[in-house]
């Protein structure tokens, strides 16, 4: 048998197949030498990877790969995610033939991929929210940063466009509670 027992295990039976349509981040790269692909689609919570999952058009190999690197990957954080290489992906599935290491290539880019795309959206949120700060929304006493209506009480609602206000922890200006980021410096709100 050319291959090792777990790189037909992972073959025959690959884990976190299949695709996220709200991931939050995708990585796609494809093999120069046979022109086969692989993509990862990530969902990123508290900086660690919550879900992952893959889709490889390519050799048996690169599936195997694909499903190794996705449980390697798994619940690691970003920075410890980025550090699985190609060559640990190929250690992890007990090695692979000489003529099929550069299958082993795809995993590990594809993933990093991803992480490099959540990264840079991230980022650009965080810009997108420093410019709105540059004209930051008023608080309380001048009224709602969304509509300038009128805000009532402690709990901080706004009367005329009914949104729930709250401080951001991080930069204190006011802002919809119940959304993901805070809408003038893009910190996620707890
Ligand atoms: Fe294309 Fe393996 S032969 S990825």
């Amino acid at each position: 048998m050319i291959y090792s027992d777990k790189v037909m295990e992972h073959f025959s039976n690959p884990r976190n197949v299949g695709t996220l349509p709200d991931a939050d981040g995708v990585g796609q790269v494809g093999n120069p030498v046979c022109g086969d692909m692989m993509t990862f689609y990530i969902k990123v919570k508290d900086d660690r990877l919550a879900d992952v999952k893959f889709q490889t058009f390519g050799c048996g190999a690169a599936i195997a790969v694909s499903s190794m690197v996705s449980e390697m990957a798994l619940g690691k954080t970003l920075d410890e995610a980025v550090k699985i290489s190609n060559d640990s992906v190929a250690e992890e599935l007990g090695g692979l033939p000489k003529n099929k290491m550069h299958c082993s290539n795809l995993g590990a880019d594809a993933l990093h991929k991803a992480i490099e795309d959540y990264r840079a959206k991230r980022a650009a949120g965080v810009r997108k929210g420093e410019a709105q700060v540059a004209h930051p929304a008023q608080k309380t006493d001048q009224g709602c940063p969304y509509c300038d209506g009128p805000i009532e009480g402690i709990e901080e609602y706004c009367k005329k466009c009914q949104v729930e206000l709250e401080e951001c922890a991080h930069c204190g200006e006011l802002t919809n509670k119940n959304a993901e980021e805070c809408t003038h410096c893009g910190a996620r709100i707890a």
